[in-house]
């Protein structure tokens, strides 16, 4: 085999489960988004800073009300957007993994995504689904990083790797079931993902999975972003348009421009 065997025991787990909860080693790079994230936040919220920062994330619902989370979500959002600078710190902080699982010539999802649920708050939930159902390609990979502790119905619950098997001649019926019925059907073999600020998700959206009410009294805040393999086949997800390269290598960069002499 020509894989280390460093690499073999996270090749394992991933292809065991479908999914990896690892804990970067510069943990420096993660404190540093989750500040950048409350300076984000209006100045409002951001000067009773007498509590702690994992205290105002998680309790960002005593201070913002529930009709106003969307335009609130959206402003962050293209906040973090505005600049490069967080895609490239969680390239970084996952780059070892995404390196052994994807390879190393990459595109990046070119905006990065936020979840923040509220406790009690069933307006953006994402029910039962995997992400190749509805004309994703299976080659991507999707990078989850939590700025709180998530747990219980405060986090995503997937069907792991190790249990499709069993259900898979039943979710070939999957058009005519709602995603409640697939819920109820495999509910008892999902994992509740416990995902501690400080830790980082990678799964694989071709596996069921989603949320429900967040039932605990903090509110959750996750990212995700996706990576694939630039020369893998691409879904409805299109480079240019939703992904971007960013580690083409200069063979590579010659043989896409390469024109044999005369033509
Ligand atoms: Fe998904």
């Amino acid at each position: 085999m020509y894989i280390e065997k460093k690499e073999q025991v996270i090749i394992q787990n991933f292809e065991k489960n479908g999914y990896l909860i690892f804990k970067p080693e510069d943990q420096k790079i993660l404190n540093n988004i989750k500040s950048k994230f409350l300076s984000f936040l209006a100045k409002k919220i951001y000067n009773k800073k007498s509590k702690n920062e994992s205290y105002i994330l998680n309790n960002i619902h005593k201070y913002i009300e529930k009709k106003k989370l969307n335009d609130f979500r959206l402003d962050i959002i293209k906040k973090i957007n505005s600049t490069n600078e967080i895609k490239e710190k969680v390239y970084k902080l996952s780059k070892k993994y995404l390196d052994t699982l994807v390879g190393n010539e990459l595109v990046i999802q070119k905006r990065i995504n936020l979840s923040i649920q509220l406790p009690k708050d069933s307006s953006s939930l994402l029910p039962l689904h995997a992400d190749t159902w509805s004309g994703v390609s299976p080659f991507e990979l999707v990078v989850w990083l939590p700025l709180v502790n998530c747990y219980e119905t405060k986090t995503m619950y997937i069907l792991p790797s190790h249990k499709m098997k069993k259900y898979e001649s039943k979710l070939i019926n999957k058009k005519t079931k709602s995603s409640e019925q697939i819920f109820n059907l495999i509910k008892k073999d999902l994992i509740w993902l416990k995902v501690n600020y400080g830790e980082i998700l990678v799964f694989d959206q071709s596996l069921p999975h989603g949320n429900i009410v967040n039932r605990e009294k903090e509110t959750r805040w996750s990212m995700n972003i996706r990576f694939k393999g630039i020369f893998t086949p691409y879904g409805d997800k299109k480079i240019g348009e939703f992904f971007e390269p960013i580690t083409l290598k200069p063979v590579s960069k010659k043989g896409m421009n390469y024109k044999l002499p005369g033509q």
